[in-house]
């Protein structure tokens, strides 16, 4: 059986110090009760330096929260994949809710930066979602349907691929998408990676995110199209993670 991702989103959660020492906890969790999962984890830019030095030797992987699809030039503020190579970044998310709602990333931007996280043997974690409004209007299959096409245009073979579903109405509201509702969205999903990549699109790990903690994760891992989970809010929390992780 494979095993299920995990994923912990620290956002702007916390100070450089305070990852350090949340990233102490994730290597101490991640080999207590890591071996039915693969354990990742985003800080801040800032703090990824100091993290990678905690992970080095651990089974946990170093994720980045976003990443800039040129290597090199004039593009104030950005940081290339090629840079968060040599931070030995593996896992990079892209096109994050919370990128695409207050920096305005469109679908293009996510494509691109699939495509150079390719280039640069980075997993590629994909978010997508929609909103309250568009799921109300039944909008759902069209809108995350159309964001997994658009990520993956550029991205011609399945390796290193990661697609998170995260309901935009789900991430930090506490409210999160029942399991059976995510996995129908994954069943759309797996049809679309299925289409783009014939067999080896069924291999593409598919998470869930969006409230996820140590109350509800059970009834996401007893769903076999959920592969795994990405998690913020809970995912700062050393308690939670152990839930999560070792089961309650
Ligand atoms: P949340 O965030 O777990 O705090 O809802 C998930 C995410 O944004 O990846």
């Amino acid at each position: 059986m494979n095993k299920k991702i995990f994923i912990g989103n620290w956002k702007a959660y916390l100070t450089d110090p305070e990852a350090v020492e949340l990233a102490h906890a994730y290597v101490s969790t991640a080999e207590e009760c890591g071996s039915e999962w693969v354990v990742a984890a985003a800080p801040s830019f800032t703090a990824l330096e100091r993290v990678s030095h905690v992970f080095d030797g651990s089974p946990v992987v170093l994720a980045s929260q976003d990443g800039f699809w040129e290597d090199e030039g004039a593009y104030t503020g950005e940081i290339p994949m090629s840079t968060l190579q040599d931070l030995h970044v593996r896992f990079v998310i892209v096109g994050h809710s919370e990128q695409r709602k207050y920096r305005g990333v469109t679908d293009e931007m996510v494509a691109r930066q699939a495509e150079a996280a390719h280039d640069h043997d980075l997993t590629a974690v994909i978010c997508v979602g929609e909103t309250e409004e568009e799921k109300e209007a039944g909008r759902r299959e069209e809108v995350v349907g159309g964001q997994v096409r658009a990520a993956l245009e550029h991205v011609e073979d399945a390796e290193r691929i990661i697609i998170a579903y995260e309901p935009r109405w789900a991430i930090g509201s506490g409210d999160p998408c029942s399991p059976e509702e995510a996995a129908e969205v994954h069943t759309m999903i797996a049809g679309i990676l299925k289409e783009r990549y014939g067999k080896s699109g069924a291999k593409i790990p598919i998470l869930y995110g969006g409230s996820v903690d140590g109350d509800n994760i059970d009834g996401y891992l007893r769903q076999d199209l959920i592969g795994g989970v990405l998690v913020g809010g809970a995912g700062t929390d050393k308690e939670d993670l152990r839930r999560i992780l070792c089961g309650s």
